[in-house]
């Protein structure tokens, strides 16, 4: 007899073919097989008998996954949590996860607000704006106090989500902004007469710990800090955390750390599975159980200017900003 009941695989140890345990190479619950997906292989896992209690599924951090509850519906919207995306390292996942955290979180209907604070305008661009065609981008809103936010506000081609755009100008406000009294409350100034319209606002933080950055964390309930899972990933890693710890002792006491976003994992390495063992060592419970795997796909989507969520809606990658839409949701948002 088999898990499944049918007796089909024969009864003895032997003869039980190895499982796939999906959420340990994705973090998904989904199949390789039912994803069609090449760049997924199998690793082959402890099997479970029926007459064994049902063991906790060990997730890609080494630790047991969590049952996430399907998100509860929501009829009304409001007093949106603010998240900003935060590390001042490079290419790490930044603006991947914002454009699709946020296109996953609006699937499961909350309204919600992208904000490109990056001068490279690398989200904008990803839902398809083009950098030199904006009337009206976030520096205007930044310096310019006839400005409202409601003009900047543009729809970002996802049902349920905005964007405030950004562009090269950015990065002149840096400079400006440093001769203003409340320098460092810029943002959250400008971001407060819409925290009322939607669930949740995500900021996408630029490359460095500078103004633009201590304004992102100041103007947030929350960060997310994406973790590219290779070998120099914690460093300044403890940089970033004294920066969090500054900005929340002076400007921003409600701050707090959402979580750690192992991202590019790839568990096939044990270069991969080594790094992930370290991250959970030095972060513990803050590492999001949801790991998101290396795949081209996000960077096609990015060409096609549109989240992978809708661009290649059941891929893998589709699924695990999905699963960590659903852990955000269960972890700070409906808890
Ligand atoms: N899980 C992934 N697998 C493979 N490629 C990825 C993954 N996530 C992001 N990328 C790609 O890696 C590159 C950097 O990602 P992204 O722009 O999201 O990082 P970032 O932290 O925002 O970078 P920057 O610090 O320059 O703003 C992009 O080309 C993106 O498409
Ligand atoms: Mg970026």
């Amino acid at each position: 007899m088999n898990e499944y009941g049918t007796g089909s695989y024969g009864s003895s140890a032997s003869e039980v073919p190895p499982l796939v345990n999906p959420a340990f190479m994705d973090g998904v619950h989904s199949s390789p097989a039912a994803t069609g997906d090449p760049e997924r292989v199998s690793e082959p896992i402890p099997f479970r008998r029926a007459e064994e209690p049902a063991e906790p599924v060990i997730g890609p951090t080494g630790r047991p996954m969590p049952q996430l509850p399907e998100p509860r519906p929501v009829t009304t919207h409001g007093n949106a949590r603010v998240i900003s995306m935060c590390n001042q390292k490079g290419g790490v996942g930044k603006t991947t996860t914002t454009i699709n955290l946020g296109a996953a979180l609006a699937e499961y209907g909350r309204k919600v607000l992208l904000v490109d604070f990056d001068p490279q305008g690398s989200l904008s661009v990803g839902l398809g704006l083009n950098p030199h065609d904006m009337d009206l981008s976030i520096y205007n809103l930044l310096m310019q106090r006839d400005v409202k936010i409601d003009e900047v506000i543009v729809p970002s081609g996802v049902p349920g989500m905005d964007l405030l755009p950004s562009n090269i100008d950015l990065s002149a406000a840096e400079v400006q902004l440093v001769h203003e009294v409340t320098r460092e409350q810029t943002l959250q100034r400008i971001l407060q007469p819409v925290i009322a319209d939607y669930d949740v606002i995500l900021i996408d933080c630029q490359p460095s710990l500078g103004l633009l950055t201590v304004n992102a964390l100041t103007a947030s309930d929350g960060v997310i800090v994406p973790l590219e899972c290779e070998y120099f990933a914690l460093r300044g890693v403890a940089l970033l955390k004294t920066t969090i710890d500054k900005v929340q002792e002076r400007l921003n006491p409600k701050l707090t750390i959402d979580g750690v976003l192992g991202t590019m994992y790839d568990g096939r390495t044990l270069h991969g599975r080594e790094v992930m063992e370290r991250l959970v060592q030095a972060w513990g419970d803050t590492v999001f159980h949801t790991v998101i795997r290396r795949t081209v796909k996000f960077s096609d989507s990015t060409v096609a200017g549109e989240p992978i969520t809708s661009y290649a809606s059941s891929s893998a990658g589709a699924e695990a900003y999905r699963q960590l839409a659903r852990e955000v949701l269960a972890r700070c948002l409906d808890g």
